[in-house]
Order: structure tokens, then sequence, then C-alpha cells
């Protein structure tokens, strides 16, 4: 299956590096995977290190099981048996698993310890997230929309919620494929000015001006896995911002939902609006499989 005319930079940490090209080039690849069902002997004898700080359904399910269809192995680690950073320096690990594995799917709090491991290690290093991106969501978002609307250019995205890491993997791709972003956050709670900028993202604090209109309405929790202890305060902060049956009626009447999931309900969604009509997120999870694999056939072949 395709993918060798597609070249990569070695790591996928963030989408610095990615071009307008890879990205369409890439999301055609997982198309392509999804339609045929794809397996393959493609990465055969390869053997994928999952690097997990924080817990996961999706990446890692995806990720495993995407090395599986291509003909390849997972194997996970997690953070109480490995230590990163505690029981080893980071430095350390990644030359250790260089030696075994050929390639790393590391899950971190701090962006920079996937980072470090991209540094030192000489195999490609996959962001299964950190606190800065989750660039592995952002390409099984863009399969969603592609899905549903045949395409990006001109979309409008309304992202109601928490300024995080997956808002900022979708504000770092946006502008690669034409999608425009509009992003509605409490005060306090704004993603990386630098990052709307070159996205030339449309930002407001009015979750009902954000939505008006757009093509799909994203959110995502509003306490995100390590900040469980300001839990009380964004309650707080973020009353107003839930995604709901009011708040979906101002969509385009073809408007989609999307939530990254896990999903807290009763904080930035209802169960309704997951489950309901214009709801694609089971869609969206289903895509990470395809576009994990998509990113692995070019990443470690
Ligand atoms: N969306 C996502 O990354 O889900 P997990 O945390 O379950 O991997
Ligand atoms: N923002 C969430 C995404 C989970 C997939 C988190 O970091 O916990």
């Amino acid at each position: 299956m395709g993918g060798d005319a597609l070249t990569l930079p070695k790591d996928l940490l963030d989408f610095s590096g990615y071009g307008a090209q890879a990205i369409r080039e890439l999301i055609a690849l997982a198309d392509r995977l999804k339609r045929e069902r794809y397996r393959g002997e493609d990465l055969k004898g390869k053997v994928l290190a999952l690097l997990f700080e924080k817990p996961s359904l999706r990446t890692r399910t995806t990720l495993e099981v995407a090395m599986v269809h291509l003909g390849g192995h997972a194997v996970y680690l997690d953070q109480k048996q490995v230590g990163i950073g505690e029981r080893e320096p980071v430095k350390d690990v990644a030359k250790n698993l260089e030696r075994f594995v050929e390639g790393i799917a590391a899950r971190v709090y701090r962006h920079g310890t996937v980072a470090a491991l991209a540094r030192h290690a000489r195999i490609p290093v996959i962001n299964a997230l950190s606190d800065r991106a989750h660039p592995l969501q952002a390409l099984a978002d863009l399969l969603t929309l592609k899905e549903v609307f045949g395409g990006w250019e001109g979309l409008e995205v309304a992202w109601v919620g928490d300024g995080n890491n997956v808002l900022n993997s979708l504000l770092e791709v946006a502008p690669l494929v034409g999608l425009r972003v509009r992003v509605a956050t409490p005060k306090g709670y704004e993603p990386d000015p630098a990052l709307l900028e070159k996205a030339k993202a449309y930002f407001t604090h009015d979750p009902k001006e954000a939505a008006f209109g757009a093509h799909a309405l994203y959110t995502d929790v509003w306490t995100s896995m390590g900040q469980e202890a300001e839990r009380e305060k964004r309650l707080k902060d973020f009353r107003g911002f839930q995604v709901n049956g009011e708040l979906l009626s101002l969509l385009h009447p073809e408007g989609i939902f999307l939530h990254c999931l896990p999903a807290h309900y009763g904080e930035e969604t209802t169960e309704e609006a997951v489950h309901g009509p214009k709801s694609r997120v089971f869609d969206q999870a289903e895509n990470r499989l395809h576009t994990a694999k998509a990113v692995l056939l070019t990443l470690l072949k």
C-alpha cells in the first residue's frame, strides 16, 4: 500500500515541518486504507513502543491495532514501569529504545519530554498527546470533516471550550488545508495568540457567536489530564460553554458535532449531543485508526 512517494519529517511532534501537500497526502492515504479495510505486511517485523505517562483508550488501541493491521507489533510501556525522567533520564530511555524498536509513540505531561525523545532517538517519535499538542487527533478530525463535507476549503469549524492541546493541533493544521476556525473560550483559557494569528482564526468569548452558522462545532473536556486539581475552578469558569441541543441548533443546517473523547457528560457536553443526530463523534474516533495507520505506514516503513 502506497505512502512510498510521501516523505515526512522523521517525527510527528506537532505539525512543524509538515506542509499542505504532506497533510493532504496523509489524509488521502488514510481514506484509502479505510475504504479498503486494509491489512498488509508493510511493517512486518517492526515494533512500535508505546510510552504512556497518562491513560488512553483511543490512542493506545488505534496505534496497537494499526500496527497489527500493517503486520507489525506494539509494546506498551507505562510510566509505572519505565519511570521516564524518574527511574531513568529521558535521554537514556531514547538511547535504549532506539536499539529495540523501530518507532516510539509517547503520551506525556510535558511536551519537552516527547521533544527530547525525538532529539535523542534516531528512530521516529510520534506525539501521542502532550500538554501542547495532539497531532494524531487533528488528522482524524480532518478525515472526518472530509468524509462529511467532501473537503475543507471554506468550512467553518467552531471550537467552544478550553484553549488546549487538541485545539492547538487543529489551529496548526487548519491553515494548511484552508479550514477556517472560530474559537470561543472563557477569559483566561485562550490559546496561544501566535497560533490564532497563524490560523487567521476568529476569536470570541461568546460560544453562540462562534457556533452560529458553523459547519462543525468541536469541544473537549474542560479539565484535561493532569489538571484535575483545577477542576472545581474550571467548572465555574466554563459555565455557559456547554455544547448542548441549544448551541447545536445554531449551526449550519448540515452542521455536525465533534468531540475527541473522552467526554465528561454534564460538563463540556451533554450525553444527548454526543449520541444525537448531529454527532460524528464515533466516526471521528474510528478515524483515529485509519489516520494512525497512514502515519505509521509513512514514518516507519
Ligand atoms: N481522543 C483521545 O486521544 O482519546 P484517548 O485519550 O482515549 O487516547
Ligand atoms: N485535552 C484532553 C484530550 C484527551 C484526548 C487531555 O489532554 O486530557
